[in-house]
């Protein structure tokens, strides 16, 4: 069996990468490897930031993991929030503010195209890897739903009238950014695993 850190503190994320790992592996978090830092993550793009806090664990904790980023790319917005997400309403940020100030910038606007991506980082073994994951979709005129977390609320994907916050965990895990990056990773994992 190999262990896995997921190197997040965010249990919303944890909880959509439960069962995602082939049966040989075995999904830790940060408490279980005794991981209680504030993980590094200050650079300004999704890939290097998903690196920082993998190799941040890799190395403090010796261990093989992964962790993720995520950004909300809004056309009408150039890109925006994209990478600073998550301080998007500055250094006090929490989601409820975030969408606040989306909301409020989103004012007025037809054009309301957005689109989630995840990168994910591995260090298997020392080696890095890359997987990516996006959803196309709409930011709504108001909150949508109470599940899920983050900017789901105002997030409705391509084809589908409700937000990621009024989908079950398992729907929005079918179809999302982090679903998608995930599962390109288990398919590297399998993949990998068969040729052992
Ligand atoms: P990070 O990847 O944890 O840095 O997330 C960046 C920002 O995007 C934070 O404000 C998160 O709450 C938000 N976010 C991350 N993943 C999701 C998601 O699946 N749905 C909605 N918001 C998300």
């Amino acid at each position: 069996m190999t262990e896995l850190v997921f190197a997040t503190n965010n249990r919303n994320k944890l909880k959509e990468a439960e069962g995602i790992l082939p049966d040989n592996f075995l999904l830790l978090n940060l408490d279980d490897i005794g991981c209680t830092a504030e993980l590094p993550e200050t650079a300004d793009t999704l890939e290097e930031n998903a690196l920082m806090k993998a190799r941040y664990v890799s190395e403090h904790f010796a261990c093989n993991c992964f962790s993720d980023d995520t950004g909300l790319l809004v056309d009408a917005l150039d890109g925006r929030p994209g990478v600073f997400s998550a301080r998007y309403s500055g250094p006090e940020a929490d989601s409820d503010k975030n969408i606040d100030k989306l909301l409020g910038e989103m004012e007025g606007k037809t054009m309301r195209k957005a689109r989630f991506t995840t990168v994910i980082a591995l260090i298997l073994d020392g080696e890095e890897y890359l997987f990516e994951g996006s959803v196309e979709g709409t930011i709504t005129e108001k909150r949508m739903g109470a599940k899920g977390f983050g900017y789901d609320p105002v997030f409705v994907p391509e084809g589908y009238s409700e937000s990621f916050a009024q989908m079950s965990a398992e729907e929005k895990n079918r179809i999302s950014h982090r679903g998608r990056a995930l599962g390109k990773m288990q398919e590297f994992l399998m993949e990998r695993s068969l040729r052992r």
